[in-house]
C-alpha cells in the first residue's frame, strides 16, 4: 500500500507539472466535450478536470479519453466511493475532490487512479500526510486565504505541493504560481461555461494559450 501511494504521488507530480493551469469544466454533451478538449490541448493545456456535476459527466470523460490524443483527463468533484469506481471505469487518469472523508480516502487507496484531495487547513494537510499524500488541492483557494495563506503553510509544512482552485483567474493565478509549494492552479475561467455553451473553441484555445503563457 505504501509503495503504491508513493507511485501514485509520483504520477500526480508529473501530471501537475504538465501545465501551469488545469481547466475545470462542467460538461453535458460528449461531442462538445471532445471539441473543447481538442481546443485545450491545442492551446497547450492537456490536463483537464471534468467535474461530476452532470448526469452526462462520465460519458463526456469517456469520449475525451477515447478520442482526444495527448489529453490527461481527470474526474473532479469526486465525493463518493461509487464515483471513484465509475471514474476509473471511464478512463480517468486522476481524480480531484473538494475535501475528503475517511470513506473516500479508503476507496481511493484501493483504486489505481491517484486522488488529489481538497484541503483548506493545516490539520487536514497533516491528516492526509499521515496517509502518504504529498500532493493536495487547496480549496476554495481565494476564499480560504489566497496565496498569502499558502505561503504561511509552507514554513511548517514544506513537504506538500498544491493545486489551488476556487476563485482563481488570469488576474491572480501568477501570485499562486510564484509560490514554491504550488505546481499548478485549477480554474473554470479558461474553458468557461459561456464559451462551451457558444461552442467557442477558438476562444477556448486562445484562453488556453494565454494561461499556458502566464509565467512568460
Ligand atoms: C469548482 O469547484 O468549480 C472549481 O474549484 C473551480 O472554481 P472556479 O469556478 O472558482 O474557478
Amino acid at each position: 500500500m505504501a509503495n503504491q501511494q508513493t507511485e501514485k504521488q509520483d504520477r500526480l507530480a508529473k501530471i501537475m507539472a504538465e501545465a501551469p493551469v488545469i481547466p475545470v469544466v462542467t460538461l453535458d454533451d460528449p461531442r462538445k466535450a471532445v471539441a473543447m478538449a481538442r481546443a485545450l490541448v491545442a492551446g497547450g493545456l492537456p490536463v483537464i478536470e471534468i467535474t461530476l456535476r452532470t448526469p452526462e459527466a462520465f460519458e463526456c470523460l469517456r469520449a475525451i479519453t477515447d478520442e482526444v490524443e495527448e489529453v490527461i483527463a481527470g474526474a473532479g468533484t469526486v465525493l463518493s466511493p461509487a464515483q471513484i469506481a465509475a471514474a476509473e471505469n471511464s478512463g480517468a487518469q486522476f481524480m480531484v475532490s473538494p475535501g475528503y472523508s475517511p470513506k473516500l480516502v479508503e476507496a481511493a487507496e484501493n483504486c489505481a487512479v491517484p486522488l488529489l484531495p481538497g484541503t483548506a487547513t493545516p490539520s487536514e494537510m497533516m491528516q492526509l500526510g499521515e496517509r502518504g499524500y504529498r500532493h493536495l488541492k487547496f480549496f476554495p483557494a481565494m476564499q480560504a486565504g489566497g496565496a498569502a495563506y499558502l505561503k504561511s503553510v509552507m514554513a511548517p509544512l514544506p513537504q506538500f505541493r498544491f493545486c489551488p482552485t476556487g476563485g482563481i483567474s488570469a488576474d491572480n493565478a501568477v501570485e499562486f504560481l510564484a509560490l514554491p509549494n504550488v505546481l499548478c492552479v485549477g480554474g473554470s475561467w479558461v474553458a468557461s461555461a459561456d464559451k462551451i455553451e457558444a461552442s467557442d473553441w477558438t476562444g477556448i484555445e486562445q484562453a488556453a494559450k494565454d494561461a499556458r503563457n502566464l509565467l512568460g
